[in-house]
C-alpha cells in the first residue's frame, strides 16, 4: 500500500520558523519530523510513498530524494497553487493505487497503522479517519459515530458541555480509490469541510477508529515546543537523537562542555557543541548542532536550531530560536520565537 504525505502547507501558524522551510521539516529533537514519519511508516511495511509539495518543494526533495538513502522509494507532486488537504490528495490520483493511506505529515505521532488497516478492511468504507481523544474538544472539529465506528457528523468547536464525543481528525486516512471521485480537480477543496461531509451526505462509509499513542499537531509554538519536552520526557517514544551520558542528558560528538557549566535534565545537545563556563542548560532545553553558549548563559524550555550563538549572560525562557540566530550578550528573552539570520537579537 502506498502513502501519500501532505506536505504543502503553508505552516502559517508556526511562523516566523516556517519562514523559510515546510512546516514537516521543523526539527523534532535536532531532527527533520518528516524523517521520523517516512521511518515509522517504512517500519510498518509502507514502502512507497508520494510526497505532496507545495511550499518550499527543494527543501524536501533535496534533502529525501528518490528516498533510497531511508529506504524506501519515493515520488513527489507539486502544486502550482495551494490544492488544500484534499485537492493535494486528488492531484496524486495518477500515483495512487486501489486502497491508500492519506497523513497530514506536520501530525506528530507513534503510528500504529495495523489495527486501523484492520478496522478498514472489515468496515469496508470509502474511508476510514484515525481519531485521537483531547481533553478539551472545544478548539476542534468533533465526530459523532454510530456503536460500529460510522460517522454520522462532524461538529465544529463545540460549546462546552455539548460535545458528541472528545474524538477529533488525527488526520491520518485510509482511502478507497471511489474517495478520488468526490473531490473536483484544479481548485482548493479541504477533507474536513468538504469531502468528508460529502461522503456522508451521499451515503458513502465514512468511519472513524480511535487510535491509541502519542498525538500532537505541532502547528503551534506551544506546541512545537510541548512535543519536544515529551520527547524528552519519553512520553513520545522515538529514538532521541544523541547517546544518553546520564538520565535524561543527550549529548552528541565532539561537544565541548565548560567544566563549570551546568546542564539540567531533560537536556539534548547536537554535536559540535561549545558551552562556556557558568553556564547553566535546562532543565527543558533542545540545541542544535554547531551552536555556541558563552559563559554564564541561561537557557530554560528553550530551543534552539543549528548554528546559534547565545553571548555572554543572556537570559533564555521559553524561546525557540531558527538556525543562526544570535542572542546579544545579557539579553533576557521570554517567551521568543525568532528565526532570522544573524545579528537579529544582538545587543
Ligand atoms: P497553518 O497555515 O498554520 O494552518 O498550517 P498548514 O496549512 O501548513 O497545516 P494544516 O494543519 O492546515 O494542514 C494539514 C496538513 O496538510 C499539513 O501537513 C500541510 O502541510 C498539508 N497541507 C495543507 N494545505 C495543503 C495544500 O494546499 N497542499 C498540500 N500539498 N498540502 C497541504
Amino acid at each position: 500500500m502506498k502513502a501519500l504525505l501532505l506536505a504543502g502547507g503553508l505552516g502559517t501558524r508556526l511562523r516566523p520558523l516556517t519562514e523559510q522551510l515546510p512546516k514537516p521539516m521543523a526539527p523534532v529533537a535536532n531532527r527533520p519530523w518528516l524523517e521520523y514519519l517516512i521511518l515509522q511508516l517504512k517500519e510498518q511495511g509502507i514502502m512507497e510513498l508520494v510526497i505532496a509539495l507545495k511550499h518550499y518543494p527543494d527543501f524536501i526533495r533535496s534533502h529525501f530524494g528518490d528516498g533510497s538513502r531511508f529506504g524506501v522509494s519515493i515520488a513527489y507532486t507539486l502544486e502550482d497553487k495551494a490544492l488544500g488537504t484534499a485537492g493535494a490528495i486528488k492531484h496524486a490520483e495518477s500515483l495512487l493505487g486501489d486502497r491508500f493511506l492519506a497523513l497530514n505529515a506536520d501530525v506528530v505521532q507513534r503510528i500504529d497503522l495495523l489495527p486501523l488497516l484492520e478496522f478498514h478492511r472489515e468496515h469496508g468504507g470509502a474511508v476510514t479517519i484515525g481519531l485521537t481523544e483531547v481533553k478539551d474538544p472545544t478548539q476542534f472539529g468533533v465526530v459523532e459515530r454510530t456503536r460500529s465506528g460510522r460517522i454520522l457528523r462532524f461538529v465544529e468547536k463545540p460549546k462546552k458541555g455539548e460535545a458528541p464525543s472528545n474524538l477529533i481528525n488525527a488526520g491520518i486516512y485510509v482511502m478507497e480509490r471511489e474517495v478520488l471521485s468526490f473531490i473536483p480537480p484544479g481548485r482548493e477543496v479541504s477533507v474536513e469541510r468538504e469531502t468528508f461531509p460529502e461522503l456522508i451526505a451521499s451515503g458513502a462509509g465514512v468511519y472513524g477508529f480511535p487510535m491509541k499513542g502519542y498525538w500532537m499537531d505541532m502547528g503551534t509554538h506551544e506546541r512545537y515546543r510541548q512535543v519536544h519536552w515529551d520527547l524528552l520526557d519519553r512520553k513520545l517514544l522515538l529514538p532521541v537523537n544523541g547517546v544518553e551520558r546520564r538520565t535524561g542528558i543527550w549529548i552528541g560528538h565532539e561537544c565541548v562542555i565548560g567544566s563549570g557549566a551546568l546542564l539540567v535534565p531533560p537536556v539534548l545537545i547536537g554535536d559540535r557543541v561549545r558551552i562556556g563556563d557558568g553556564a547553566v542548560i535546562g532543565p527543558y532545553a533542545v540545541i542544535g548542532s554547531d551552536c555556541r553558549i558563552l559563559g554564564e548563559a541561561r537557557l530554560e524550555e528553550t530551543i534552539m536550531w543549528d548554528r546559534c550563538l547565545v553571548q555572554y549572560g543572556a537570559r533564555l525562557h521559553q524561546c525557540v530560536f531558527g538556525c543562526d540566530t544570535e542572542i546579544g550578550s545579557r539579553h533576557v528573552l521570554y517567551d521568543a520565537v525568532v528565526n532570522r539570520m544573524r545579528k537579529a537579537v544582538t545587543a
